[in-house]
C-alpha cells in the first residue's frame, strides 16, 4: 500500500472510482474549505481542537508550490472569518511547498513563512508534518528557520526513525510545540525500526525525553497501549493538562477522542480536505488492514 501511495498509475484509477471516494469519505470530510470548516464546527462543539491539512504532497512544479501556498493562506482566513483559529491550526507539509524543487529549501521556507505569518495575523500557528527520512534533516532546518520569526511553529518527530531520541532531545526545549507519531513511511532498515514491538518501545522513550522537556509534547497516537503509557508518564511528571495535548486522525477512533476529551485532556483532530487525497489514504490504507478489507467489500458490491 506504501509504494502504491507514490504511484501515479494506481492513483489516476484509483481516484477515478466513484466507489473509492465513498471509502474516502470516513477519513477526509470533504474536497473544499467549507468541508473542513464543518468539521471543525463539529470538533469544537464536543470540545475538541483541530488541525488542519489541505491535501497535497511531493509538489513537482513552482507554481504548484505557489498554489498550495495560496490555499492555506485562504485557509487560515476562512478560519479567522469563521472564528475558528481559536480551535484550530494548521499542517504544512514541505513537499507540497516546494521543498524537492531545485532550491527547494529556500522556496518551502518563503513559502512556509508566507503561510505562518498569514496564521499569527489570525492568531493561530502552523505545525510542519513529517515525510520520509530523506526529508527530515531539510524539515528539521525549515522547522528551525521558521521558530526564529514564529516562535509557536510546531514540529513533527517520528519514533520509528533511530535518529528521533536524539532529535527529541534537541526539540524538548522552552516554548517547542512537538507532535510525536510512529511514523507512517515505509522506511529502510538501516534508519528505522521495523517490528512493531520496537517503535512501540521507541515512542515510548522519544516521549519520556519529551515529557521530561519544557516544551508542548503532542502525542498523536491511536494505539490504546501508547496512550495508557503516555497517561502513566504524564502524570508521574507532574504535567498539568495544558501543557500537553492528545492527537488523532479525523476518523479514527472518534470514541476515544471524546472519552479523553470528556476526561479533561485536550484532544487535537487532524483535518485532511482536498482533491489530493489519494496519498494520504492509502498510508491510512496501509496501518489497518480492516480499512483494506472495507475497501475490498465497496469494490465487490458496486
Ligand atoms: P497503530 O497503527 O498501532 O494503531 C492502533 C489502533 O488505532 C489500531 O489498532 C486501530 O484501532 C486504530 N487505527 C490506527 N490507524 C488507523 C487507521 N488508519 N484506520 C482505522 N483505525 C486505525 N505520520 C507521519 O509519518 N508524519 C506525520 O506528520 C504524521 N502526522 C500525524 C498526525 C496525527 C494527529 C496522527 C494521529 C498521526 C500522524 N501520523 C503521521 C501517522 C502516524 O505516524 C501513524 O502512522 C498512525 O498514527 C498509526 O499509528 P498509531 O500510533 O495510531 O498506532
Amino acid at each position: 500500500m506504501l509504494a502504491a501511495s507514490r504511484n501515479h498509475t494506481v492513483r489516476d484509477l484509483a481516484t477515478r472510482l466513484p466507489v473509492v471516494r465513498r471509502t474516502v469519505d470516513r477519513f477526509v470530510p470533504g474536497e473544499g474549505v467549507e468541508d473542513a470548516l464543518r468539521a471543525v464546527r463539529e470538533i469544537k462543539a464536543s470540545g475538541r481542537l483541530a488541525t488542519i491539512d489541505t491535501l497535497g504532497e511531493d509538489t513537482t512544479t513552482t507554481a504548484a508550490a505557489s498554489a498550495a501556498t495560496q490555499a492555506n493562506i485562504t485557509l487560515v482566513r476562512s478560519l479567522a472569518d469563521a472564528g475558528l483559529t481559536d480551535v484550530a491550526e494548521v499542517s504544512l507539509k514541505a513537499s507540497a511547498l516546494g521543498q524537492a524543487l531545485p532550491g527547494g529549501a529556500e522556496l518551502a521556507l518563503e513559502n512556509a513563512q508566507r503561510i505562518a505569518s498569514a496564521a499569527a495575523e489570525a492568531g493561530t500557528t502552523v505545525t510542519l508534518d513529517a515525510e520520509d527520512h530523506t526529508t527530515t534533516d531539510a524539515t528539521h532546518a525549515l522547522v528551525d528557520a521558521l521558530r526564529h520569526e514564529f516562535a509557536g511553529t510546531g514540529t513533527v518527530l517520528q519514533a520509528m526513525l533511530f535518529r528521533t531520541e536524539a532529535d527529541a532531545a534537541r526539540f524538548a526545549g522552552p516554548g517547542s510545540r512537538v507532535r510525536l507519531c510512529k511514523g507512517a513511511y515505509a522506511e529502510p532498515a538501516s534508519v528505522a525500526h521495523q517490528s512493531p514491538a520496537d517503535v512501540r518501545a521507541a515512542f515510548q522513550r522519544c516521549l519520556a525525553v519529551l515529557v521530561a522537556g519544557e516544551g508542548y509534547p503532542m502525542i498523536a497516537t491511536h494505539d490504546p497501549a501508547m496512550i495508557t503509557a503516555a497517561l502513566g508518564q504524564l502524570l508521574v511528571a507532574g504535567r498539568s493538562v495544558d501543557s500537553y495535548e492528545f492527537q488523532m486522525l479525523y476518523g479514527v477512533r472518534p470514541d476515544e477522542q471524546l472519552r479523553l476529551a470528556r476526561e479533561g485532556h485536550r484532544v487535537r483532530v487532524y483535518v485532511p480536505y482536498g482533491v489530493d487525497w489519494y496519498g494520504y489514504y492509502m498510508r491510512r490504507l496501509a496501518e489497518k488492514p480492516a480499512n483494506l478489507a472495507l475497501l475490498g467489500r465497496a469494490l465487490v458490491s458496486r
